[in-house]
Formats: structure tokens, C-alpha cells, sequence
């Protein structure tokens, strides 16, 4: 499908995008985190959004996601049995576990993301979910 293929292209144009940005000024982001997490998270946009009030795309909104439990943001209607079952909280241990690889951490998943495999990444979105998200 032609669709599919024009989103899997924008998906690695955007992915090349924010390598460009995140090598950038790399010693400026290692003291700061939350900004290099505010980058990375650009790969998250496109299905995610973060505040208050703020409408669901093909994922859910992560208002209040840290300390949540799994697959409760108010009004999202199509989360994956798998997550909704998982039993999982969200602290930064099981953010970690999970967006080291979505689909091996919770196994049917319908969040089609491969993964940040740099635990450093992980950090830096993480502490820049939980600043965004609060
Ligand atoms: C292609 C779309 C897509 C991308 C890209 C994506 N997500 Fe998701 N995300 C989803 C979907 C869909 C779900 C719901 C998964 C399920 O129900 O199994 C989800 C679930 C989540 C959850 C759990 C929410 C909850 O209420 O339990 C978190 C946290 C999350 N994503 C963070 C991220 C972060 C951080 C990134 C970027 C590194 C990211 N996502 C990239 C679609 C996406």
C-alpha cells in the first residue's frame, strides 16, 4: 500500500532528522537532559501527545502517565489487550524496559515503535516525559 510505504519514508526522513539535531550540540545536551529528551522525543510526536487536555492520536495522551498504571489514560479506546493486562506501573524502570523494545517488553503491543536501544536515550526521554507529562 502506497500509504504505508509514504509513512515508513517520513517515519526514516524524520528518524534522520533527529539523529542531525540530537548530534548537534551534543556536550550542551549531555548537561541537560530534558533538553535532549525534548528532541528525541520528536520520534514520539507523531503518535503521542503530552499535555493536559490535549487530544489522543494514534496513540494515547501521556498526561499523568508516570506512577499510572498501564493502559488507563482517560478516553484512549484502543489500547492492546497485552498493555491493559500487563500489570505493569510506570516508573523509569519499566519506561526503560519497554522503550528498549516495545514488543518484546509487552509482547502485542500496537505501539510499532522499534525501540531507543541507548540506555542514555531512555534516560534523557524519560526525564523529559516526566517534566512534560506532570
Ligand atoms: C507509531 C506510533 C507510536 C510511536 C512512534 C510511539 N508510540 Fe507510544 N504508544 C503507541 C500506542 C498505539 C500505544 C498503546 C499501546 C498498546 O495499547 O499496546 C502506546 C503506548 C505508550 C505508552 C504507555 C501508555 C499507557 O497509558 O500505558 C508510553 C509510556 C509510550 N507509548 C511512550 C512512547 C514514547 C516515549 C515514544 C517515543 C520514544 C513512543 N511512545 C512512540 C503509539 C506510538
Amino acid at each position: 500500500m502506497s500509504g504505508r510505504s509514504g509513512t515508513g519514508l517520513r517515519r526514516a526522513r524524520l528518524a534522520v532528522l533527529v539523529a542531525g539535531l540530537v548530534a548537534a550540540p551534543a556536550a550542551a545536551q549531555a548537561a541537560d537532559p530534558e533538553a535532549r529528551g525534548r528532541l528525541l522525543f520528536l520520534q514520539c510526536r507523531a503518535c503521542h501527545t503530552l499535555a493536559l487536555g490535549e487530544g489522543h492520536k494514534v496513540g494515547p495522551n501521556l498526561n499523568g502517565v508516570m506512577g499510572a498504571a498501564a493502559g488507563t489514560r482517560p478516553g484512549f479506546a484502543a489500547y492492546s489487550k497485552a498493555l491493559r493486562e500487563s500489570g505493569i506501573t510506570w516508573d523509569e524502570a519499566a519506561l526503560d524496559r519497554f522503550l528498549a523494545a516495545p514488543g518484546r517488553a509487552v509482547p502485542g503491543t500496537s505501539m510499532a515503535f522499534a525501540g531507543l536501544p541507548r540506555p542514555e536515550d531512555r534516560a534523557a526521554v524519560i526525564a523529559f516525559l516526566a517534566r512534560a507529562t506532570r
